[in-house]
């Protein structure tokens, strides 16, 4: 396995969605295979997988190193930086997915502004 992440159905900080909201955690990608895409493709796929559920609000809580692969992913942030313990930084980040195909394509439709 070279990398991997975790989606479950999740409210965001940032309010209700009415059900509609997918949290990603714990993307990671194996060390030796860090800064090819994979992460990227990997965080693709997710928008990709959510727009199959149906498209809602997707987000995470964002290491702040890894804020420009989630901005390349059409999502936001929102909120202040705050502190994960033993981790560091870290900033949620958000954007909505549609329904249809259109929403598998990157920085598509990333929401500018609050929920
Ligand atoms: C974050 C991670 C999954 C990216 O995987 P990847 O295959 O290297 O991703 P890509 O090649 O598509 O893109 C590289 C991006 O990784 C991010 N990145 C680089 N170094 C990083 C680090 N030390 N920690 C976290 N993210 C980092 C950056 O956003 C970088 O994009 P940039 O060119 O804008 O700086 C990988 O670095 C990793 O597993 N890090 C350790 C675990 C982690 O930090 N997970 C993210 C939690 S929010």
């Amino acid at each position: 396995m070279i990398g991997a992440a975790v989606l479950t159905p999740d409210e965001p900080p940032f309010g209700a969605t009415g059900g509609r909201a997918w949290r990603l955690r714990g993307m990671a990608v194996a060390p030796e295979h860090r800064n090819r895409g994979i992460g990227g493709a990997l965080l693709d796929a997710h928008i990709a997988h959510v727009a199959g559920l149906g498209g809602g609000i997707l987000w995470c809580n964002a290491r702040i190193a890894a804020r420009g692969l989630y901005a390349r992913g059409g999502m936001s942030a929102w909120g202040e930086v705050f502190e994960e313990p033993l981790i560091g930084p870290h900033i949620v980040m958000w954007r909505r997915v549609g329904a249809d195909g259109a929403a598998h394509a990157r920085a598509a439709d990333a929401g500018p502004q609050s929920a």
